[in-house]
């Protein structure tokens, strides 16, 4: 095979929702289809409880399966499927903002009793600033949701973007027959047998037909002839251009738990989802065509031995063709590098790969040369851009509890940062270290993996800070002026950037009213300006 060939087979994306949606259930049923798994539950099981906030055995759980389910790989179709973990907890949101920089598409899962949630808000404003395709698929057709109108237009309402329902459902909770398959002119009936692999589906290309009368009963096929007119009216047809300009979501209603409306939703995937897409640089954008190779790092993880430091870094291939034992450009060191052992992740288990392909995503042993967004190159010295930092929304101070051990908590705190489970800043005047995270959770989590995997105790106290504001000016003057003036309100990020800790949203106003020289960033993308 050709690496066109090679190349336009791969299909990258992500399954997102708010938690609970179905997101774990219906990556279950599409790895089912793709052969990744043979039974159900080979998943679900190792998801993280729900509301745990400090159960460290669920943690290690988490992190357990979140290496091996980081990307899952199959084929399905005539194409190679990567379906890119994210994870469920709200608590490592940021963690899944950067997975979606590293996929083509997204599916979204939506809870029909629940309709648009808190979290898929802030996970469809990512998509929605780099135009990511989405799929919808709206879940729970077996309970008692809300009618399809509304969730449709809350979903345009909400999400900011148009759909058009691709499959129309019969009745809804105890009264839900089934689907209309509005693409292909099918009948999908639904039979609530968990175990079934795949609904009785009949050919019903025209409404008319007599047999969607005997099959529905009268009153709910004429409702059906209605409103399918209705939804045709009311939505343009679909077109796969809107949908790849990431401008219109096709949506199909289903049960994900009894496997219905999954197998559509996947037969349209491989239909309309891109192949692996350019990706932007900071000398403009990188084809997958391309014949040099480069990629970059968009999730960084610990290895699980804590006798053993070194971790894995996930590279996302954006052009050229990967080779095992090959030296690359590793662009922020200026350095060449070398895999003997990268991994690839087929069925849910790491081996070892001897190429890779623009759309893969491969595991590399990292002995701590990695930082999330770093760029491999064959030479060029560009830089992969729009890979977020996320914006810290919980500040605590680090305090050592063993001096004999102070050197350890550093190293360790470096580069759990560096894995971007938080940000670490450091105080100008004082020196003190401040620990910003978006959960609750994270300070658990890196307390106990100091404690367990660097030998080192600490604690969080709690410190006055309300957001951490980058500063760059064109004024250097008047920024130096200003640092001096709130120096202890002044820290540094890993890269020596200063950052003001506002302490108050009242504050933060009031300091960019009185400094209009000075530009408060809220997140540090300001150095890698998101690029569509
Ligand atoms: P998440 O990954 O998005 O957090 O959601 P997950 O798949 O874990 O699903 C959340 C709950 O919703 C699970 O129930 C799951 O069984 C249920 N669920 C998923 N799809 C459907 C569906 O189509 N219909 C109905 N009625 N329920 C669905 P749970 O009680 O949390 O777990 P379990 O005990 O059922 O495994």
């Amino acid at each position: 095979m050709g690496s066109h060939e090679e190349i336009e087979r791969r299909r990258t994306f992500a399954v997102i929702s708010h938690p609970d949606a179905g997101k774990t259930t219906l990556t279950e049923k599409l790895l089912l289809y793709g052969g990744a798994i043979q039974t159900a539950g080979a998943v679900k099981s190792n998801k993280i409880r729900k509301g745990a906030t400090s159960d460290f055995m669920d943690i290690e759980r988490q992190r357990g399966i979140s290496v091996s389910t980081s990307v899952m790989t199959f084929s399905y179709g005539g194409r190679l499927i990567n379906l890119l973990d994210t994870p469920g907890h709200k608590d490592f949101a940021e963690d899944t903002f950067r997975t979606l920089t590293a996929v083509d598409s997204v599916v979204l899962v939506i809870d029909c009793v629940k309709g648009v949630e808190e979290q898929t808000e802030r996970l469809m404003q990512v998509c929605r600033m780099r135009d990511t395709p989405v799929i919808i698929f709206i879940n729970k057709l077996d309970l008692e949701g809300r009618d399809p109108y509304t969730l449709l237009d809350q979903l345009e309402e909400k999400l900011s973007i148009r759909v058009r329902p691709m499959t129309w459902p019969i009745g809804i909770g105890a009264t839900f027959q089934g689907v209309y398959d509005l693409y292909r002119g099918k009948l999908r009936l639904f039979e609530p047998e968990k175990t079934k692999v795949e609904a009785t589906s009949l050919d019903i290309a025209d409404l008319a037909d007599p047999e969607l009368d005997r099959r529905l009963g009268v009153e709910a096929a004429a409702m059906l002839r209605e409103e399918v007119e209705l939804v045709n009216g009311v939505y343009d047809p679909f077109e796969r251009s809107t949908y790849l300009d990431g401008k219109v979501a096709p949506v199909f209603f289903g049960s994900a738990v009894n496997n219905f409306g999954v197998k559509e939703t996947l037969d349209t995937f491989i239909d309309i989802a891109p192949p692996p897409l350019p990706r932007a640089t900071d000398q403009g954008p990188v084809s997958p065509e391309d014949p040099a190779f480069s990629g970059f790092v968009f999730k960084i993880h610990a290895n699980l031995d804590p006798n053993h430091r070194d971790r894995l870094a996930f590279l996302r291939i954006c052009s050229g063709r990967f080779q095992r034992n090959t030296f690359y450009h590793h662009v922020r060191l200026d350095r060449p590098v070398r895999f003997s052992n990268p991994t690839a992740f087929l069925a849910a288990s790491k081996h070892l790969v001897e190429e890779a392909w623009p759309g893969d995503v491969i595991g590399l042993f990292d002995t701590g040369i990695f930082k999330i967004g770093d760029t491999l190159t064959e030479g060029a010295k560009f830089h992969f851009r729009g890979i977020p930092s996320f914006s810290p929304e919980l500040f605590r101070e680090l305090v050592n509890l063993d001096p004999m051990r102070s050197k350890q908590l550093d190293k360790g705190i470096r580069q759990l940062t560096d894995e971007g489970v938080a940000q670490l800043f450091t105080q100008v005047q004082g020196s003190k270290k401040i620990v910003g995270t978006v959960g609750e959770l994270q300070f658990e989590v890196i307390r106990y993996r100091l404690e367990k995997e660097y030998g080192a105790s600490c604690a969080f106290h709690a410190v006055q800070a309300y957001k951490a504001c980058w500063l760059t000016s064109d004024d250097a003057a008047a920024l130096d002026e200003f640092c001096r003036i709130k120096a202890g309100q002044i820290v540094l990020d890993k890269d020596d950037n200063r950052v003001f800790m506002a302490p108050s949203a009242y504050i933060l106003d009031l300091e960019q009213r009185n400094n209009p020289a000075i530009v408060f960033h809220m997140t540090s993308e300001f150095k890698t300006a998101m690029a569509g």
